[in-house]
């Protein structure tokens, strides 16, 4: 599915289904109706994003000795923000249909076909005998029939929100409406109903609030922001960084945090959230290794994503275009999975040359400069930044994983649901059984099992229902490995099994058996 077009929303459903069913991810909210563009992470789920972010962080702060640890706080003051140019520039231009009072995104409204364009230029209501001389504007395209019925229909409903809801607006008879070609020109219309829509205005998206108990929403000192971004907390800790730990460029500063956007259209399940997990990584050069270095990361992070289960052939490289970056960005990798429901962003690689030291030297009025005692330079270093969504990237392992397996036979179906995590991002790591709940010596045992396992990793322990069954149940989520403690563990069947259990591959459903003393170190061998 290499094509951007290509989607596949069955997929969708059954996955975003079968998050809920086995507590991965629900609506945040949902008791209420649910808060739009906001998420709660069940217990596998928050297993499955703690694994990526432990991972993450191992990877990217403790095997490197080039990387340091930071944590940010999510409150940031206005002037950080004025500075980076959040406050001025982290801005959509939305337009409102006033038919449906719908808000779009208006660089995303495609344009509207050749049509008719009705303007009606007023209503009455037939109940209150009221009148309007409010005008809408709806554009039909040509190869509509009953053009003209259709955009009455569409106007009465504008009218049914001017007049309210008891209301039955009639459209004005005589000279009611005119109907010229359209479009018009740089005009926008909603592609749903046809309806005309306003003039574009800024919307921030940024969550704004106000600090301390007398605070005056209007001063500036008072105003503080859920961040859109971890990235400027680092930018700004970059010389404390610096003068509290013995290092040299080039270094980078890592950091996993929650960010807020207000999204106009929060949308693709946890893809477009309005708030949601990053994992960036600001990395400090020389100016002459930027380029370099920004190639060097994008092959690293590829390489996570391959070792997480996300495999090379599934990411698409998109080199942003000169015109498509940002002004002071020399170079921009996005790095796209291929989603359900289609190629979409999940990480950005950018070379931000020196703009965001730049920027905040110059705000704080305080330096920032890099002292190098070989060169006797001083200097801003440059950054390049690997940002990635953590929740994005849980979709995509979710998605990465999820199969269906037809096992039937003779003509029955049987499909076997099987979420095939790497066992290190993996939610359980075993699943621990006696076959017969029934068996004292069985359950004894299993349980010891379990407890001599559950300082090293998450064991699920389960006696409920016939053994296949317990397999599938563990197969759904995505549960790498299950023992059995059966008959031959109590050496009932032969006196050489005593001591040994059965061992069961999700992936192959093959079984093996191994001894219980094994068990600790084989596992840890494959689960981390
Ligand atoms: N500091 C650079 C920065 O924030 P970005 O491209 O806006 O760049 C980086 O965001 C990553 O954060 C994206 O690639 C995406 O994975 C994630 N992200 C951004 N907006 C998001 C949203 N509304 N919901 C979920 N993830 C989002």
């Amino acid at each position: 599915m290499a094509n951007k077009d290509v989607t596949d929303p069955v997929r969708m459903e059954k996955i975003v289904s079968l998050c809920k069913r086995r507590g991965f991810i629900f609506q945040a909210g949902e008791l209420y109706g649910g808060l739009n563009g906001c998420w709660d992470y069940g217990p596998l789920g928050t297993e499955l994003k703690r694994n990526l972010k432990d991972y993450w962080w191992r990877k990217t702060v403790q095997e490197r000795d080039d990387v340091l640890g930071m944590d940010g706080s999510i409150l940031t003051m206005h002037q950080v923000l004025v500075s980076s140019g959040h406050v001025g520039g982290f801005n959509d231009p939305m337009s409102e249909c006033p038919v449906t009072k719908q808000r779009l995104r208006a660089d995303q409204i495609p344009a509207a076909d050749p049509g008719i364009e009705y303007t009606f230029l007023g209503a009455k209501d037939a109940v209150s005998g009221k009148t309007t001389d409010k005008q809408v504007s709806i554009l039909i395209p040509n190869e509509k029939q009953e053009k003209f019925q259709s955009a009455a229909k569409i106007a009465r409903k504008f009218y049914l929100h001017v007049f309210g809801k008891d209301s039955k607006p009639q459209l004005l008879e005589e000279d009611g409406f005119t109907d010229t070609p359209g479009p018009r020109d740089g005009a926008l219309y909603n592609p749903e109903n046809g309806a005309l829509m306003s003039e574009p205005r800024m919307f921030s998206l940024m969550f704004k609030t106000t600090m301390g108990a007398s605070a005056d929403p209007d001063d500036p000192n008072a105003i503080a922001y859920l961040r859109p971004e971890t990235a400027q907390s680092i930018f700004c800790q970059y010389k404390n960084v610096l003068d509290s730990n013995r290092i040299k460029l080039p270094f980078g500063i890592a950091q996993i945090g929650k960010s807020f956007r207000n999204e106009i259209n929060p949308r693709n399940f946890t893809f477009r959230s309005r708030e949601f997990e990053q994992m960036e990584i600001e990395y400090f050069c020389r100016p002459e290794d930027g380029l370099r270095l920004t190639d060097e990361w994008l092959e690293t992070r590829l390489e996570f994503y391959a070792e997480i289960g996300i495999p090379r052939e599934k990411l698409h490289i998109l080199d942003i275009p000169d015109a498509d970056r940002a002004f002071y960005s020399k170079k921009t990798y996005d790095i796209e999975y291929e989603f359900p429901f289609g190629i979409q962003e999940l990480e950005g690689v950018a070379y931000r040359t020196d703009y965001d030291l730049g920027v905040h030297a110059k705000g704080s009025g305080r330096p920032l400069e890099y002292f190098d005692e070989e060169t006797k330079e001083r200097f801003l270093p440059h950054v390049v930044e690997p940002s990635a969504g953590c929740d994005r990237t849980v979709l995509a392992l979710i998605c990465e994983a999820f199969d269906e397996e037809e096992l039937g036979k003779d003509g029955k179906s049987d499909i076997r649901t099987v979420m095939r995590f790497m066992p290190s991002m993996a939610p359980i790591k075993v699943a621990v059984f006696p076959l017969l709940k029934k068996n004292e010596e069985q359950v004894r045992i299993a349980k010891e099992i379990q407890k001599q396992l559950q300082p090293w990793m998450n064991v699920f322990y389960d006696d409920g229902g016939a053994v296949g069954r317990r397999y599938r149940r563990q197969d759904e989520i995505g549960t790498p490995f299950c023992i059995t403690v059966d008959f031959e563990t109590l050496g009932e069947e032969s006196p050489d099994l005593k001591g040994t259990v059965t061992l069961r591959h999700r992936d192959s459903m093959e079984q093996e058996r191994l001894p219980v003393e094994d068990l600790l170190p084989w596992l840890l061998a494959r689960v981390r």
